[in-house]
């Protein structure tokens, strides 16, 4: 049998098998759970919130007023540009320990994050 063949016969089976896959799980992670106005659903911006305080604090310390990494409370933040920080989170900066996120949080969501940094988390 050739591949084109192959292909063709377990195409249908892979698509239900996706299929099946999406309807019975939760969604993942890192998923971009959407509300219907555009913004983030309540539910993901507390798992963002949780890896804050659990990943970014280890470094930002719990309260984020710094330890390794900066203090992120909003008197440090607050005049920084927020494309310059949405890029710090996503891509880390060379040189220092800040490592890159950009394969667990979207543009948006660490655009919601530095919003978020800047105006104080409240909790
Ligand atoms: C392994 C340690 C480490 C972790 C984990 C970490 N950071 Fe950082 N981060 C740093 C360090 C160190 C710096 C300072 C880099 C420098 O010297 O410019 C920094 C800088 C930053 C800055 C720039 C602050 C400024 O005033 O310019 C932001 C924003 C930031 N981190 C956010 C985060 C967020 C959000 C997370 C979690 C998603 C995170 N960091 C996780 C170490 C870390």
């Amino acid at each position: 049998m050739t591949v084109a063949k192959m292909t063709i016969l377990i195409a249908p089976l892979f698509a239900s098998l996706v299929a099946a896959i999406t309807t019975l799980s939760p969604l993942p992670f890192s998923a971009v759970a959407l509300a219907k106005d555009g913004s983030l659903e309540p539910a993901r911006q507390k798992e963002i919130l949780y890896l804050l305080r659990q990943d970014c604090g280890s470094c930002h310390g719990m309260t984020l007023k710094g330890g390794l990494g900066s203090s992120l409370l909003p008197e440090v933040l607050k005049d920084k540009p927020s494309a310059f920080l949405v890029e710090t989170i996503r891509e880390g900066r060379q040189g220092t320990a800040m490592p890159p996120w950009k394969q667990f949080l979207t543009q948006q969501e660490t655009e919601w994050l530095v919003e978020t940094l800047k105006t104080g988390v409240k909790e």
